[in-house]
């Protein structure tokens, strides 16, 4: 017997097997939904009781991994954690692959140049002291100012939704986007890296933050609340301020180990993780 609240909505799924299809093309399934369901079980209902051969791609079915970004009804965001009653639209519901990537098959989106141009831009702390990286003798210090500088944009999960809503990478595919761009300003602005002349010389090209127009949509479709948008700025301001010899990165000495006599307990103010900016998620 269905749970009270049950209502059919049409998921009207992009369909497209490169072997088979000459065209992507929609495919209409109806589904019986309960109140809470989300997308992604939508999804497992059509390829248990209808169509086996339905792909997309899902791992942690919680919001963390990033495998499940496609476009719901227009919007880029993750099947885990829609609800379809929160999102379709007079029992309709229109499910298609992220766009901007070419797609590998139904919903499962190619998001190889997202991690080509993630990869580029050095998203890793560099240092000169190997042997202290190797062997930590103990924690780098780091204030909890210092932490709240890049904090947010580490809650990035690389599901390639703000790729997939930005208008200049739609139009431009040498731009590097918004995920890359605010991973390297993470790094970029970690008082432990001392790589700043380093992906300066990367991020000058015409691929870099010089490009973004700041349309904003990346922020606004991010489903961990991240604001890659913000990041370009701030990351266009330290380039300017480098450019006119006022930055303090060129010559910041990236933070050492703690000493001994510095050590604390707790670190206070550091704020619990954001909320999430799909309503009704989380
Ligand atoms: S399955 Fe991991 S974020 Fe959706």
């Amino acid at each position: 017997m269905a749970n009270e609240g049950t209502t059919n909505v049409i998921f009207r799924v992009r369909r497209y097997d490169p072997d088979r299809d000459a065209a992507p093309y929609y495919q209409d399934f109806t589904v019986p939904v309960p109140p809470g369901m989300v997308v992604l079980e939508g999804l497992w209902y059509i390829k248990e009781h209808m169509d086996a051969t339905l792909s997309w791609r899902v791992s942690c079915r919680m919001g963390v991994c990033g495998s499940c970004g496609m476009l719901i009804n227009g919007s880029p965001t993750l099947a885990c954690n829609t609800q379809i009653h929160d999102v379709a639209r007079d029992g309709l519901l229109m499910v298609a692959p992220l766009p901007n990537f070419d797609i590998i098959r139904d919903l499962v989106p190619d998001l190889g140049p997202l991690f080509d141009r993630h990869s580029h831009l050095m998203p890793f702390i560099v240092r000169e002291d190997h042997d202290e990286m190797q062997e930590p003798s103990d924690q780098y210090w780091q204030s909890a100012d210092d932490l709240l500088e890049y904090l947010q944009f580490t809650y990035c999960i690389k599901c390639g939704c703000c790729m997939a809503a930005c208008p200049t990478f739609a139009t431009d595919p040498t731009y590097s986007g918004p995920q890359p761009l605010a991973q390297a300003y993470r790094y970029m602005i970690d008082s432990r890296d001392g790589a700043f002349e380093e992906r300066k010389a990367i991020l000058a090209g015409e691929a870099g933050p010089w490009r973004c127009h700041y349309a904003g949509e990346c922020s606004a479709v991010c489903p961990k609340g991240v604001d890659p948008a913000r990041a370009i700025q701030l990351m266009k301001r330290e380039l300017v301020l480098d450019y006119l010899r006022l930055g303090k990165l060129r010559r910041r000495k990236p933070a050492g180990v703690l000493p001994p006599e510095k050590k604390r307990g707790r670190r206070e103010g550091i704020p619990e993780h954001p909320p999430f900016t799909v309503e009704g998620a989380g």
